[in-house]
Formats: C-alpha cells, sequence, structure tokens
C-alpha cells in the first residue's frame, strides 16, 4: 500500500500497526502540534468494499458521539489524497495482553478490567455497541490508566443496514455464541467478549479453545458447557470474581448481565470485597474453587420453567378429571403470580433479589475471612 506523508492536516511519523481495518499511524497535527493516532483504510477500499468504508466512518461516528476517561477520544474523519481516515486520541502505551506477562497482583488486574467496564458502559450508555471486544483494544498506559479503542465495527443504536444479519464480524476467541451465528446482536454480545478479556487478563488463559479458528467459530454457535471458573485456572482467585467472569460467560445471552452498568456494579462490588479482606480473599483457593462452582452451574431459570410446566401439565389431569378442585388449583396459582408480576412491574423484586444478593457476598465473605487456614499472599 502506498503510504501518504500526510494526510489532511496530519504529518504521519510512524506505523503502529495494523488490523482488519487499515494501518494505524503516529502522527503529528499542524499548528497546535498534537500528537495523534490515525487510522487508515487502503486506497482501494472503497471501490473494493463499500461496506467496510461506511462501517469506518460509522466508527467515527459512533466514537466521536463520547468523551470518557476510559475511551479514546476521536477528533475526526476525512479522506485526503484518496485514503479515508480517522484522527483520534493517541495512546502511549501497550495493548492490555501484555499485562498477562507482567505477573500483576490480582487487586491490579481487577482496577483494570473495571477501568474498562466503565468505558465499556459509558458507551452502551449512549447505545453504541463495541463488537470486537479483545484485549488489543484495550489499552493502557504507564500511569495505569486504561482506555478502550476500535469502535472498528460498532454500530450506532439500531441501525439496521449494517446489521446484516448472516454476517460475522468480530475475532473468534472472544466472539458471542450469537455472533459466531451471525444473528442479530446487542450490548449483551459486549459483556461475552469482555468475560473473556477478563478471564484471559486474570488467568493468562483463555475459557475455550479450540485446534484452529474454524473449530472456534463452530464450537462457539452452540456454546453450551460453562467456562471453567478463572479460579481453577488461577488457584487464588476469590470466588466472588469467579462470579462475575463467569456470569459474562453463559452462552445464553438471557443469563448473562443484562446491561454493562450491572456488569460493571458487579466488578465494583468485588473489588471492594477484594480490599476490604486481601488476605482472607487469597488464604483458601479450595473453599473459593467450590463456591465457584456452585455459584456457577445451577440453571435455577430452566429448573423452574420445568417445574412450571409440570404443575401445568398436572392442572389439566386435574381439570379433566375433577373440574372444580383445578379451579380452586388456578386460583392458588393464578393469585400469587399475579401478585409477583405486580412487584416485578414495580421493580421491588430485582431491588429484593440485589439486596439478597449483596447480603449474601457480604455473609459468605465474612465466613471465609472467619474460618481457620494458613493465609497466603499470593496474588493480592
Ligand atoms: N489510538 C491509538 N493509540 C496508540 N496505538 C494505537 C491506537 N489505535 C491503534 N493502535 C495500535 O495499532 C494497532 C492496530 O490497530 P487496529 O487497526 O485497531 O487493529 P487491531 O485492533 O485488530 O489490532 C493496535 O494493535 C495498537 O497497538
Ligand atoms: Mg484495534
Amino acid at each position: 500500500m502506498r503510504i501518504p506523508e500526510r494526510i489532511g492536516k496530519y504529518r504521519l511519523i510512524a506505523e503502529l500497526g495494523a488490523g482488519a481495518m487499515g494501518i494505524v499511524f503516529k502522527a503529528q497535527q499542524d499548528v497546535i502540534n498534537r500528537i495523534v493516532a490515525i487510522k487508515l483504510l487502503p486506497e482501494d477500499a472503497e471501490r473494493s468494499d463499500p461496506a467496510l468504508v461506511k462501517r469506518f466512518r460509522n466508527e467515527a461516528l459512533a466514537a466521536a458521539k463520547i468523551v470518557h476517561p476510559n475511551l479514546v477520544t476521536v477528533f475526526g474523519v476525512g479522506k485526503d489524497a484518496g485514503f479515508n481516515y480517522i484522527a483520534m486520541e493517541f495512546v502511549e502505551g501497550n495493548p492490555l495482553d501484555s499485562v498477562i506477562a507482567e505477573n500483576r497482583s490480582v487487586a491490579d488486574l481487577w482496577a483494570m478490567c473495571i477501568q474498562a467496564a466503565k468505558g465499556i458502559a459509558a458507551a452502551h450508555g449512549v447505545g453504541i455497541i463495541h463488537r470486537d471486544m479483545k484485549p488489543k483494544n484495550v489499552m493502557y498506559d504507564q500511569d495505569g490508566l486504561v482506555k478502550v479503542l476500535d469502535f472498528g465495527i460498532a454500530r450506532i443504536g439500531d441501525d439496521a443496514q449494517l446489521t446484516k444479519v448472516g454476517t460475522i464480524m468480530g475475532s473468534p476467541p472472544y466472539m458471542s455464541p450469537e455472533q459466531a451465528r451471525g444473528d442479530k446482536v446487542d450490548a449483551r454480545t459486549d459483556v461475552f467478549s469482555f468475560g473473556v478479556v477478563m478471564y484471559e487478563v486474570l488467568t493468562g488463559m483463555r475459557p475455550f479453545t479450540a485446534p484452529d479458528a474454524r473449530q472456534m467459530i463452530l464450537d462457539r454457535q452452540k456454546l453450551k458447557k460453562p467456562a471453567p471458573p478463572v479460579s481453577i485456572c488461577k488457584p487464588g482467585i476469590p470466588w466472588y470474581i469467579d462470579r462475575v467472569v463467569s456470569k459474562c460467560l453463559y452462552g445464553d445471552p438471557r443469563e448473562r448481565y443484562q446491561t454493562s452498568k450491572e456488569m460493571l456494579d458487579d466488578l465494583l462490588l468485588a473489588q471492594y470485597l477484594l480490599d476490604s479482606n486481601k488476605v482472607s480473599v487469597t488464604a483458601l483457593p479450595e473453599a473459593c474453587k467450590k463456591a465457584a462452582e456452585t455459584s456457577i452451574a445451577i440453571p435455577w431459570k430452566r429448573i423452574g420453567r420445568t417445574c412450571f410446566a409440570a404443575l401445568l401439565f398436572f392442572l389439566l389431569g386435574i381439570s379433566v378429571m375433577a373440574p372444580h378442585v383445578s379451579v380452586a388449583f388456578l386460583i392458588t396459582l393464578l393469585i400469587p403470580l399475579l401478585v409477583l408480576e405486580l412487584f416485578k412491574a414495580l421493580g421491588l423484586v430485582k431491588r429484593f433479589r440485589d439486596r439478597q444478593t449483596e447480603k449474601e457476598l457480604r455473609a459468605k465473605q465474612k465466613k471465609r475471612a472467619a474460618a481457620p487456614s494458613a493465609p497466603s499472599k499470593t496474588g493480592a
């Protein structure tokens, strides 16, 4: 590809790397002498793939909508000398995958995950989905500041034109099952991919493996088995971190966090627990493992649905044999259901559940802190 010396008001200085959407350069902006990053699309992109150029422009449009400390700021988009380009904040740092080799503490890694989750939640808050969440798209600098970048295949709200069902976009190891199937995706796809990112950052391993990318996509399309809890890969990681990561990684989006805000709240709660009891957190890997296993694998919703269906069949049977009894049964069943629905509509059930989860978390944490065990300080 022919590389121009200048593009718009920017002088290209050095190549930073190449990705699926083009090449990224470090550049200097005239007049104000600002250092920026310029992402260039190949010169012939418009001719060979007009949809790609449209996506590229969407990237800029989507990202420029928000300014947040944990998101790379987009300065502008344009076309010059035959190249479509996007100008953005230059991040002096490394992509998140290099943090794995640094042997940092769990608390440190978790704090980085929280920053990234804040960026994601801010973008989701204005209706922008990333769709390509992976460690390479999260950078951190010397001061530990984390920024999510590359809304390369982002879409704005429900822009139907660019959400063609059947178009697979993203990186296989991080892809959500719905994305791997080419289904329509929503913000929960980022929750899944971010779950894979957190897993990898915490353990250096990926939750789901396959011999090649093709098999990875095929497996992902029908993902049923939960990932092994992170603490299995890296003993010493507390059970409440297991719980957060595992909840992101359900194959069925309905079982994941429904919003990144919910996910962020749980990340913050886990950080609170981590900070409030650093020694006991890392002292009981075996107990943590057990708690993590029990906390992720029970499909309560499915059990509930099955019981409900069995009850309906039972009622049906009775209504054939003794109609009076069935009416009494129906009334006793319907009234509590109606009351429950009313509570749900008022948001009382969610509030109650949230409070229960929080109580449960704190009680379990206290119990573990009190349990006699030889403390070890690895990972905190
Ligand atoms: N704003 C930026 N500041 C600094 N480096 C960047 C920036 N954007 C991208 N890069 C670097 O350029 C490389 C290529 O980026 P990209 O085209 O997004 O591809 P990918 O995300 O697939 O690696 C990245 O891996 C990153 O190291
Ligand atoms: Mg990128």
